[in-house]
């Protein structure tokens, strides 16, 4: 089984990719979208949740999510068709390093996709490439909420991203010409939420195909995560969303 379908059955009953609660992810949208007819463009939609949301509780509202791996996609479609929003909704498989368009964003999403530019900063310079002169950025990214032992910050931090603890993520934004209009901490319980809903998702799915070739794998994969989760990052890796305005 591929690493995408691994992870579309990991976020089948959590479809924010993210540690994040229904009200919070509400409370945000509601705070980044300040005129009925908002325009949002996420950058590394996933399956498009946070586009879903939106457009359900703002009738006014369009979107446009761009995400190279379009997994999930037919499910949000058939479910934006269902909810009478599909005419306000456009899903993407494409890199987002090269999505290019001619239509300002009123809010510009990038939740746990900032690795999909390199890191942060990477990621900003790109929102604000797309965003409408009095725009917000709805940034969620990782950082250290205690310092990690070596092994688990080598383990976390293989790619170009390295995390900060809180005040050095949000000095580093501010610093890059950025004024946080609102923010959230994921909370203990939002990250255990969601990483219970991972690996239970996964390993429900493999015991339910005990004839599945590939449920062997499946469920060593939920056991691994569980592990890294609970052994290693649990209360130690946080998540922050900033709710971001440019400077003036
Ligand atoms: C942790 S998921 C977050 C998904 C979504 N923002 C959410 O909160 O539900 C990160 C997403 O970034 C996407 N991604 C990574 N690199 C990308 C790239 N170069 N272009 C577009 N999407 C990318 C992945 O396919 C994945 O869906």
């Amino acid at each position: 089984m591929d690493r995408q379908t691994l992870s579309a059955l990991a976020h089948s009953d959590h479809p924010i990719a993210a540690p994040a609660s229904e009200s919070t992810v509400d409370r945000l949208l509601g705070r980044a979208i300040r005129r009925p007819d908002a325009h949002l463009l996420d950058l590394g939609c996933g399956e498009g949740a946070w586009l879903l949301r939106a457009l359900r509780t703002h009738p006014g509202a369009t979107a446009v999510g761009v995400d190279i791996s379009g997994q999930g996609f037919d499910r949000t479609l058939e479910s934006a068709a269902r909810l009478g929003v599909a005419d306000r909704l456009e899903l993407r498989q494409e890199d987002v390093t090269r999505y290019r368009s001619s239509r300002k964003a009123d809010v510009v999403l990038s939740v746990g996709a900032a690795y999909a530019f390199g890191e942060l900063l990477p990621t900003l310079e790109a929102a604000r490439g797309h965003l409408a002169d009095d725009g917000v950025v709805l940034l969620g990214d990782c950082f250290w909420e205690r310092e990690p032992d070596p092994a688990l910050r080598a383990e976390l931090e293989d790619g170009p991203q390295k995390y900060g603890d809180l005040p050095t993520t949000v000095a580093r934004v501010v610093a890059d010409g950025w004024t946080p209009v609102h923010g959230h901490v994921s909370t203990l319980a939002e990250w255990d939420e969601y990483e219970w809903n991972w690996t239970g998702s996964l390993a429900r799915w493999a015991l339910d195909h005990p004839d599945h070739p590939d449920r062997d794998q499946a469920l060593e994969v939920s056991a691994a995560h569980r592990r890294s989760w609970l052994e290693g990052y649990r209360g130690v890796l946080g998540f922050v969303f900033l709710l971001l305005r440019p400077s003036p």
